[in-house]
């Protein structure tokens, strides 16, 4: 078969491939060929800095001699082994080493293959454990979410969700979780200041905690950073405090790690920061290097000691995902390890980090700019019609996508969420590279003003 003309890939990837998140009545294709490091290669050779890690996957960036080698090494041995039942070497081992990677007493792996699938993974073993522990409780079957929480797209991580835009429509196939509002310090309520705040947000959760507890098998958080709420960054404490209450009230705490985890937030996982460990964690993302889907949810002995029984007890985990632990992406996850070893990734984030907020420190002083936050490697830049009073720009004005639209025409590669401008590259991201985005952004926000008159 010959190879497809341009226009031919363009009239059907319009036709025939429906993108997720994207109005396709609008969409105009960006066909993607080849990468090399931190940059992407579109087919007609146009090069795009990757500032928004392959939407928060891409780690150590694209095409890393390491990765690839491993992934070909594991080709030459199999590329699929079920978990129903089987096992293989590099699964295995790959399990050994986050066990001891992740915050101390997480002992258990369950993989499956992306981050909504390690959410609900955690939501149905958290109440399978209630009702199958020595001393069962199968009345815990609710939980605790925050506000414009975002965990997935699938039933369950969608019911812990709260991001009204996406997750309103789905509202006749959904549980309805307890909601505690998100500490979000650009927006406080009324009457709350950064000095309350932490008191405030973590008296709203012991609220739901003592009323209800009886009832509640588990609470779920992406620690430190609501990815898809917009980069909304918790006020320090929260975390830990959460932690506190949901261990006095005897409940669950699932930590999901799919955006933040893998260095993105400075540190190998967000936990790491507050000295959490949580009873279930949830990794995906940046587990594989962003090359392959995997993800992971790990938990403690306590919960894992609730499902062993004799076969006829039916105590097991009834849940399971034909590619789960695959190995190619076994291989891929170890050698991402290997080279945070390696490269000592971590330590060579820190300039980065630094340089980022001085970036954003500048963007900050740019019209319609309301709010620059920052945590590791994630940087956000809030757009608002209004400085002083925070009033958004409305959803239509599209005052995101159009900054980004602009970004792309220096040859940066971004996705916005809202209003927000999203500034979360690889971590491999060179400095140099990392100016060139946040000049790209600084041009976009002084463009699409004056555009607007
Ligand atoms: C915090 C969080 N959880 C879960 C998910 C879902 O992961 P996936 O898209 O791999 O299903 C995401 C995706 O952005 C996320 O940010």
């Amino acid at each position: 078969m010959q190879d497809p003309t341009r226009q031919e890939l363009e009239a059907w990837d319009r036709r025939h491939v429906w993108h997720a998140f994207s109005q396709m009545a609008e969409y105009e294709p960006l066909i993607i060929d080849r990468a090399d490091g931190c940059v992407l290669v579109d087919i007609d050779g146009n090069e795009y800095i990757d500032g928004v890690s392959s939407l928060w996957c891409n780690v150590h960036g694209h095409r890393h001699p390491t990765i690839d080698a491993a992934i070909r090494r594991q080709l030459d041995r199999v590329a699929h082994v079920t978990s129903l039942g089987s096992s293989n070497p590099t699964t295995i081992t790959l399990a050994r080493r986050l066990v001891e990677l992740t915050p101390e007493g997480l002992e258990h792996v369950f993989f499956s293959s992306d981050g909504s699938s390690a959410v609900e993974v955690a939501v149905k073993m958290a109440l399978q454990y209630w009702r199958q522990r020595e001393d069962p409780r199968p009345e815990k079957t609710r939980y605790v979410a925050l506000g414009e929480a975002y965990h997935g797209d699938t039933l369950g991580s969608v019911s812990v969700g709260g991001v009204a835009r996406f997750h309103a429509m789905f509202g006749p196939l959904l549980f309805e979780p307890f909601r505690v509002p998100s500490p979000n310090p650009y927006r406080l309520p009324e009457g709350v200041t950064a000095d309350t705040m932490l008191d405030h947000y973590l008296g709203q959760v012991e609220e739901v905690l003592r009323k209800h507890h009886d009832m509640i098998a588990a609470m779920v958080i992406e620690p430190l950073v609501q990815g898809a709420a917009g980069m909304i960054m918790h006020p320090p404490g929260y975390l830990r405090g959460v932690r506190e209450l949901t261990r006095r009230y005897d409940v669950l705490l699932i930590a999901d790690e799919v955006a933040v985890g893998f260095g993105r937030t400075g540190r190998m996982f967000a936990c790491e920061h507050e000295q959490v460990t949580p009873d279930v964690l949830c990794l995906a993302k940046g587990l594989t290097g962003g090359y392959l889907p995997m993800a992971a949810t790990l938990t403690t002995d306590t919960i894992w000691n609730a499902f062993l029984g004799d076969y006829a007890e039916s105590r097991s985990f009834f849940h399971g995902h034909t590619y789960g632990g695959n190995p190619l992406s076994a291989a891929a996850a170890m050698a991402t390890l290997d080279v945070f070893e390696e490269e000592r990734t971590l330590e060579h984030l820190q300039e980065k980090i630094a340089r980022l907020a001085e970036h954003l420190d500048r963007i900050a002083k740019l019209p319609h700019v309301g709010d620059t936050r920052q945590c590791g490697l994630i940087g956000a830049v809030e757009l608002v019609r209004d400085v002083a009073t925070k009033e958004p720009y409305p959803w239509a004005e599209k005052r995101g996508i159009r900054v980004c639209e602009h970004a792309k025409t220096e040859g940066v590669l971004l996705r916005p969420l809202g209003n927000i401008l999203v500034i979360m590259p690889p971590l491999a991201i060179s400095l140099q590279q990392l100016d060139r985005i946040a000049e790209a952004v600084s041009h976009g926000i002084v463009q699409s003003d004056e555009l607007r008159g």
